[in-house]
């Protein structure tokens, strides 16, 4: 029997071909760049127009971290819920964008906000579906047209019904070896909940991180992200907690419900 060489530590090939140039790594359109401008590194809040502070979007620093890991996985296709202004959206598109090919971003969010993207080159990386997360499976599906997703960002409401029901829908369609990222698993006991439940399973590595929003007191719990790795597919998991039913928010000064 010969035996063939196998690449050491490559458990599969990277994403589609890309022939970026390094000079190009990290730049992201005029008005998201301005918007990361007003953002203030202590607090994690970003100044907005009119001078108000907004908590909406994910912090600067997991923006650009959604950033690298869209040029370290290389996805062809990701699907996101909760766009909001779309801060998260256009740090995922900036990078699908400096990949090239064919990539696309679906985000998912009901609620009509100007998009930060709007106008920029980084649009037709990006359909925006205004519907809730739960009513648009189907056409989802549609548009995946039987490509698996290799990217699933998990950022809406935070209810354990919610994220439950978005795990449960979207991640039979992430590819084995795909991710899975979620913020506020830490500030949220909803999500919190679901990533201890998801965690149980040995069909995903997970992690979570602290990121850099503080509360008052500054003890209080940041929101933190949550990365996931699907190994395989299997049965749908994880099974619908009722005792957890209602979980939001958690105390923001008792230990983290994902931590415990
Ligand atoms: C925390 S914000 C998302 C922030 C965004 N990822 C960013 O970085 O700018 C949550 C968003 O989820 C949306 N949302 C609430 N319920 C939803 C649902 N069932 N499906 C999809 N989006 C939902 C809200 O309208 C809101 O815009």
């Amino acid at each position: 029997m010969t035996m063939e060489a196998q690449p050491i530590g490559i458990v599969r090939p990277l994403g589609q071909d890309t022939t970026f140039k390094g000079s190009q790594y990290g730049v992201v359109p005029p008005a998201v760049a301005h918007f990361e401008s007003g953002y203030e590194a202590m607090t994690g809040a970003f100044t907005v127009a009119d001078g108000s502070k907004s908590y909406g979007p994910v912090e600067l620093e997991v923006g650009r971290l959604w950033y690298a890991l869209t040029m370290l996985h290389r996805p062809s296709m990701v699907v996101e819920t909760g766009t909001h202004a779309g801060y998260s959206t256009a740090c995922i598109a900036a990078a699908l964008k400096l990949l090239g090919g064919k990539r696309k971003l679906y985000s998912i969010d009901p609620m009509p906000l100007p998009q930060l993207w709007s106008g920029s080159d980084v649009s037709p990386v990006i359909e925006q579906i205004r519907m809730r997360s739960q009513d648009a499976l189907p056409f989802i599906k549609t548009r995946l047209n039987n490509e698996p997703i290799d990217m699933l960002v998990l950022d809406s409401d935070h209810h354990y019904e919610t994220i439950h029901a978005e795990f449960a829908m979207y991640e039979p369609l992430v590819r084995d070896g795909g991710l899975i990222l979620l913020h506020d698993s830490i500030f949220f006991d909803g999500v919190g909940h679901l990533v201890n439940q998801v965690r149980q399973s040995d069909r995903f590595e997970v992690v979570t991180l602290d990121s850099p929003r503080r509360h008052d007191p500054p003890t209080a719990r940041c929101p933190g992200i949550t990365l996931v790795r699907k190994i395989r597919s299997g049965d749908v998991w994880p099974p619908f907690d009722e005792k957890a039913r209602g979980l939001f928010v958690g105390d923001p000064n008792s230990p983290a419900l994902v931590r415990r």
